[in-house]
């Protein structure tokens, strides 16, 4: 049994309610899950497994909660080497440059801090997918997978 710890950035609610739909998805696959929003840089240095379950905001920018954890781990830069990490990305496609920029900020500063990403990010575009949770879960199946 693996525990997921799930650091959530959101604006309007949608990234918050699919890392609770993941989470319940997680726990019905013999596993633990636990949401954080957005959490410490202590409980991303304590995890085991990461996913972030972030929106974009502004002009390819983090949600401000989950911003401010994503200042302080830069500024504090605590490694997390070889901690598997995997990104969902909620943007929308009209953004053009900025699409999905939250999760693209993210998944650099995680590799800087060393931890592995399990599987590629995964960027749900709200022009394609007006509801993330079946692209997501799918994306989960294999996320599960790694385990
Ligand atoms: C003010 C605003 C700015 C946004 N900026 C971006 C952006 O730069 N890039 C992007 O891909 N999506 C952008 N989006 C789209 C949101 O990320 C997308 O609608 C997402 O599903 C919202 O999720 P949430 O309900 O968790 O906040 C923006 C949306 C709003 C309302």
């Amino acid at each position: 049994m693996t525990q997921v710890s799930i650091f959530v950035g959101s604006v309007y609610g949608g990234a918050e309610e699919l890392a609770f739909t993941l989470a319940e998805e997680i726990k019905s696959n013999n596993h633990q899950a636990q949401v954080f929003l957005p959490g410490t840089v202590n409980d991303v240095k304590n995890a085991t497994h990461l996913l972030f379950v972030t929106s974009t905001t502004g002009a390819g920018d983090i949600p401000a909660e989950l911003e401010a954890l994503y200042l302080e781990l830069t500024n504090q830069f605590p490694l997390l080497t070889d901690i598997p990490y995997g990104i969902i990305t909620l943007g929308d496609s009209s953004y053009d440059d900025t699409f999905c920029g939250a999760g693209k900020k993210i998944d650099v500063l995680l590799q800087e801090l060393q931890a592995k990403p399990c599987i590629d990010k995964l960027e749900v575009d709200a022009c394609e997918d007006f509801e993330p949770d079946k692209p997501a879960l799918i994306w989960l199946e294999c996320f599960l997978k790694t385990l």
